[in-house]
């Protein structure tokens, strides 16, 4: 199914810096230019290929844009010269993709850093920068690290995914479909919760992409990975403090710029600090129809999650209880068993004790037989079900 990722054939290499050469003298107008008048008799499917090759040169990622454009690939990862990894879904796995010695890493990096507009140098040896293609690039350079860089890539994957795509992928039962659609036009606060690579962010996107094109959605990440089918996004992306310790911009600090956006919906792409406050003070301020994902392993989990995260930004176990019950509406777990993910479990979070919560799990899918109602399942699509 998945192709194996082979180190590409070093042809043409005098070419690429002949194109350099000529683009920044000013002797050819673009790349295409640059081949066409290079005095090589070239055929044109090898005047693309070179093209392609010369564009990731001196534009995209270099030796990694292959990578960065594999189908599934989520992280590029360079330690050093002969040690590159990549993420797809599966952990990270070591690809025979290398560079000629470290140097070639360090201008790769400090070339990637430029293209994001950004200065990587021995006075500013670390670096978080966008790139144009919305590449995310971390860079940092010795002595932070050992020799060249290490270079960590962060793949922008447009996850159109839609809810029909889902249900046709044995994601999403077609049982609960109506209820899927009804959460999202009836404006419920929605937490998608789930382990590392359950598919959160995916089912984030498929419920955003049911969002009536008629309204506003404010997107607060930490890095951008969501590109929902929509016409009217706006993402915000938090920023790192720069070397000064200068310029950091939080995901708390976004959630409360966002609010000030008209939005229709807020999202956060996932919680994982203290912006769990600013994130429940809006849906508790009559911004209903807001998502979030979070890290937990199964539904139950989510309070003690939720009172982690609420600790870090100073509130009080009553407090998160408090400003949770009646705030988040349905609880959407997603669980992952191999290559397979599902949404195996539909809850609503209920105050338990005198300052604890709990997500009562009204509805269960095993990811093959027909979903399981629990004793609440009627009542939750009698409010939120799409007729
Ligand atoms: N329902 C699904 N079916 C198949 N693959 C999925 C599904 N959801 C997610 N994936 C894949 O799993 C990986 C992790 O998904 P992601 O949504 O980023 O997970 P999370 O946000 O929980 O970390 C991605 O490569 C994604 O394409
Ligand atoms: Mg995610």
């Amino acid at each position: 199914m998945r192709g194996r990722v082979e180190p590409r054939p070093a042809a043409g290499d005098g070419l690429v810096g002949d194109v350099r050469r000529r683009i920044a003298s000013g002797d050819a107008q673009d790349v295409g230019d640059a081949l066409r008048t290079s005095g090589r008799l070239l055929g044109s499917e090898t005047v693309d290929a070179l093209g392609r090759r010369a564009r990731a040169e001196l534009f995209g990622a270099g030796p990694l844009q292959r990578l960065v454009e594999t189908d599934g690939v989520t992280d590029v990862l360079v330690n050093g010269p002969q040690d590159v990894w990549i993420d797809r879904g599966d952990g990270v796995e070591r690809v025979a993709v290398g560079f000629p010695g470290p140097e070639a890493v360090r201008a790769l990096a400090v070339r990637l850093a430029a293209a994001g507009g950004q200065r990587l140098d021995d006075a500013s040896p670390m670096v978080d920068a966008c790139l144009p293609d919305g590449t995310r690039l971390h860079a940092v350079l010795p002595p932070v690290c050992g020799e060249g860089a290490v270079i960590s890539l962060r793949v922008l994957r447009r996850r159109a995914s839609s809810l029909e795509g889902l249900v046709a992928g044995g994601s999403v039962p077609a049982g609960w479909a109506p209820l899927v659609r009804g959460l999202v036009s009836r404006r419920a606060n929605v937490l998608v919760s789930g382990g590392t690579g359950s598919g959160k962010t995916t089912l984030l996107a498929a419920l955003l992409s049911l969002v009536g094109p008629d309204q506003r959605v404010v997107v607060v990440e930490e890095a951008r990975e969501l590109v929902p089918d929509h016409p009217h996004v706006v993402p915000l992306t938090a920023r790192r403090a720069n070397v000064e310790g200068a310029g950091e911009v939080d995901l708390a600090a976004l959630v409360r710029t966002a609010l000030r956006m008209r939005p229709d919906r807020i999202v956060l792409g996932e919680c994982r600090g203290g912006e769990v406050r600013e994130v429940l003070m809006a849906m508790n301020t009559g911004h209903d129809g807001g998502f979030a994902t979070v890290h937990a392993n199964t539904a139950a989990h989510v309070p003690a999650r939720l009172e982690a995260l609420g600790a870090l930004a100073g509130m009080s176990r009553e407090a998160v209880a408090a400003q949770t019950v009646g705030a988040v509406h349905v609880v959407l777990h997603v669980q992952r068993r191999g290559s397979r993910r599902w949404v195996s479990q539909v809850g609503q979070v209920v105050r338990a004790g005198p300052a604890g919560l709990a997500v009562e799990v009204v509805g269960r899918w095993d990811g093959t037989a027909p979903p399981e109602a629990g004793p609440g399942w009627a009542a939750l699509a009698e409010r939120w079900e799409q007729r």
